[in-house]
């Protein structure tokens, strides 16, 4: 496994390996690499030969008053994590393998204008509308623009014939095929599953900054989902009735908290609950059962 830092660097590997016809997988990440990243660079390596995986915490993707400099830098575990996975790999036939690192400064991403997290910031970026700005970013305006600038930089770049991306972040995938296939990109999305911990929150690398009571109530938001894919399991397509059990849970759990003292109480806003067009993210009033929809939701604590 190597840890190339430079775009020559790696455009030259990736070439060596394309005149070998060895398929490359590739999996973007921040890095603070938990079971979430290493199932899709499982998925990635029993689809390709090579894994390329990038360690990038990349600026244009937080807003001005949000985490990048608190964001968990964790890169000796990061490899210690990466080189273990290529332990398990090589004793499984026919896998591949993460062969390549890549983790860039923010000069050589960004080369000539410094990365803007303002909305009307000067810069080159990729923007995909109106995907990027509902749900998550109605409120994290700058963020899709970002992680689309960002993976259109790393795809340019990794040239893979497969991307990778999680199903936890489900917009990021819509918005991403989206520019795959507006912009002609020639590579395939792939969806991994959403990895969680025991009681249903899912993985998250921002995890961290839970303490123990919103930890165990932010379990909330998968309850709350479940319950409606549940109605929706037993064929409800009317949108208030896939809802309302979600709506309800997330309600009484909150006066439940707001009745606590002080000290052990954990409170949060429900951000948005949605049932969306699962290539629009439209909200539908009804499901079409031959398309589905994509439940999901936010909450702030
Ligand atoms: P990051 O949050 O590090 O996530 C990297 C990839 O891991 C994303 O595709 C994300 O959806 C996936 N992932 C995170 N937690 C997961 C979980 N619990 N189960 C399954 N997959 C999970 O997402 C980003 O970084 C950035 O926006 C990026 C795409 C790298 C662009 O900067």
């Amino acid at each position: 496994m190597r840890v190339i830092r430079q775009v020559p660097e790696l455009r030259e590997y990736r070439h060596k390996l394309l005149l070998s016809n060895r398929k490359v997988g590739f999996v973007p990440t921040m890095g603070a690499l938990h079971e979430g990243h290493l199932s899709l660079i499982r998925q990635a390596a029993a689809e390709n030969e090579d894994v390329f995986v990038s360690i990038f915490v990349n600026p244009t993707q937080f807003g001005v008053n949000e985490d990048l400099d608190s964001y968990p830098r964790t890169w000796d575990t990061d490899i210690k994590q990466l080189e273990s996975v290529n332990q398990e790999l090589a004793s499984s036939l026919g896998s591949g393998r993460v062969s390549a690192v890549f983790a860039p400064t923010t000069k050589v991403m960004y080369p000539t204008t410094p990365p803007s997290s303002e909305l009307n910031g000067d810069g080159s970026f990729v923007t995909i509308s109106p995907l990027g700005k509902l749900l998550e970013g109605s409120s994290r305006p700058v963020f899709f623009r970002g992680v689309t600038t960002v993976c259109m930089k790393l795809f340019n770049i990794v040239q893979p014939e497969n991307v990778y991306f999680g199903q936890k972040d489900i917009q990021q995938t819509v918005v991403i095929r989206r520019m795959v296939k507006d912009f002609h990109l020639n590579t395939k999305v792939n969806i991994g599953t959403t990895q969680r911990e025991l009681d249903g929150l899912a993985m998250s690398s921002r995890n961290i900054y839970l303490g123990a009571r919103r930890r165990k109530v932010g379990t909330v938001l998968f309850l709350a989902l479940s319950l409606a894919e549940q109605q929706y399991k037993m064929g409800k397509l009317k949108r208030d009735e896939i809802l309302w059990p979600a709506n309800e849970i997330m309600t009484s759990l909150r006066l439940r908290q707001e009745e606590l003292p002080a000290p052990n109480r954990a409170l949060y806003e429900v951000d948005y609950i949605s049932l969306a067009h699962p290539d629009t993210l439209e909200e539908l009033d009804e499901v079409n059962p031959a398309r589905g929809g994509i439940l999901s939701g936010a909450i702030k604590m």
